[in-house]
């Protein structure tokens, strides 16, 4: 056994249990018996499951690629592990609610091992042969374009943001022909500050909302009206009278995109985009350092089917309804609201076939504390997506392996619960950092044509 495990070691795997019993060893749990090693044990669940981010330059605060660096928080790895909270995957994906591209998880034989090494004598071994960190996740083949630098600064006047801005900027995105984006990564310049940047297509030269008016015409006044600041404010959407055209949503956790079977987001040469950047202040009294953030999208000439995300927030809407708006009682650990929506209120073309929902993306604030999506079709219903514990530092968008259906008699659900404990009066839907919002964001795929 011990042989066996040696030149397991050697080639940079981890020995694990059923591999040693494969290979006709007969020994009782054999490697309970031996103090895992840093290079030799841990080093390769970090390097394929952890280093992306825990590296020199990745989205993580430290290093999980050096023995140094892992050892001083052997207990908080553990503890990150064990509690489901590293690495970051929000949404439930046992089975319970959806089934997910979830490769990333660890499995109870990788947990053991962290575990055993992390409470254990945290043992260097040695370094030679233990695999190298992967490069540092980037969007190949792809364009590159900065948002202007800005030091945002919070309105406390405004009682739906009191703590934040909202900036939008108009971005060209010089391309010669129509093409579809296929891919994209964000990557803020003060990681601490931007809270979600969403990206909008709009057409200059075409009529906008407002009469007599194109887009541009729209754009060139709201960035005129603060000569000495890039962009315009925007809540929302790009702004009143500008068409509601988003093309993907970022927030922290996100890294590398890619829109999954052969999809794409289509931008023809007329568009424009307008990029909106929420910058969260609550933790900068109201100012922050100048910020400059950028977006890096993959385009590709043809695709089979068109992504389109939808997102929607019926507690954020209740804001406009005449008897509204919703809100959230406080002194609450769970404080929760329900909305609704038919496929055609989701502005889902009711002649279309069934379509497949092919990612989804929660998206609540500071207080949010899980999220339920459910579908309902005819008598049927199910989950298809849930967060149990809720963290607004993650974000992610999580892709189905198998992908739900929304037949044109369905409609969605959704249902947050808030922890209102801190509240001292009831709590407003809202875009601010303080307010609150109950927004599912699902990603289906179109036909070509619409
Ligand atoms: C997608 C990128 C990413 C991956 C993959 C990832 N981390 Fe992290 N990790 C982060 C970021 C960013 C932070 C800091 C922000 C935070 O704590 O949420 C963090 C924080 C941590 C912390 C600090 C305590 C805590 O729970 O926040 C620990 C410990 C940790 N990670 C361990 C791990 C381990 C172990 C793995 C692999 C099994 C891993 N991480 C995978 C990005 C990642």
């Amino acid at each position: 056994m011990r042989t066996t495990t040696l030149l397991l070691h050697a080639r940079g795997l981890a020995a694990s249990v059923p591999l040693a019993l494969s290979l006709g060893c007969a020994a009782q749990e054999p490697e309970a018996a031996q103090e895992p090693t840093f290079w030799q044990d841990v080093a390769p669940i970090t390097s394929s499951k952890c280093a992306a981010c825990h590296q020199e330059g990745g989205l993580a605060p430290f290093r999980l690629d050096d023995y140094t660096s892992a050892k001083a928080r052997a207990g908080a790895i553990d503890d990150a592990v064990q509690g489901g909270h590293m690495p970051p995957f929000l949404v439930a994906h046992d089975g319970s609610c959806g089934d997910f591209k979830d490769e990333a998880t660890l499995t109870a034989e990788e947990l053991d091992i962290i575990h055993r090494w992390a409470t254990g004598a945290r043992a260097e071994g040695t370094r030679a042969g233990a695999p190298p960190a992967p490069p540092v996740p980037t969007l190949e083949g792809g364009v590159d374009y900065m948002t202007p630098p800005i030091a945002p600064v919070a309105d406390p006047e405004n009682p739906l943001a009191a703590h934040d801005e909202w900036r939008c900027f108009q971005v060209d995105p010089g391309i010669d022909a129509d093409r579809f984006i296929t891919g994209y990564q964000v990557t803020p310049g003060v990681r601490s500050i931007v809270h979600h940047l969403t990206l909008y297509r709009v057409a200059p030269s075409e009529a906008s909302l407002v009469e007599g008016k194109t887009n541009q015409d729209l754009m060139t006044e709201l960035d005129d009206a603060s000569p000495d600041r890039p962009g315009w404010e925007c809540f929302g959407g790009p702004a009143d009278g500008l068409p509601f055209q988003p093309v993907f949503g970022w927030a922290p956790g996100q890294d590398v995109v890619e829109f999954p079977g052969r999809t794409g987001a289509p931008v023809t040469t007329k568009d424009h985009f307008v990029v909106q950047v929420h910058y969260n202040l609550h933790d900068h009294a109201g100012a922050a350092a100048e910020d400059s953030t950028r977006v890096r999208l993959r385009y590709e000439d043809t695709v089979e089917r068109r992504a389109v995300f939808i997102g929607d927030d019926g507690f954020l809407t209740s804001l406009f309804e005449p008897d509204g708006p919703d809100t959230l009682p406080p002194g609450q650990q769970n404080a929760a609201t329900t909305w609704s929506r038919t496929r055609e209120e989701l502005a889902l073309d009711p002649a279309l076939p069934p379509i497949e929902v092919l990612g989804v993306m929660p998206h609540m604030h500071e207080r949010g504390r899980t999220f339920e999506l459910r579908v309902a079709s005819g008598t049927q219903e199910s989950c298809i997506a849930r967060v149990d514990d809720w963290d607004v530092h993650w974000q992610g968008v999580y892709w189905y392996r198998t992908p739900p259906l929304l037949d044109p008699s369905s409609s969605i659900k959704v249902t947050c619960s808030f922890d209102t404990r801190d509240a001292e009066a009831p709590a407003l839907p809202g875009w601010g950092t303080q307010n609150e919002m109950c927004n599912a964001n699902i990603l289906v795929a179109l036909p070509m044509t619409p």
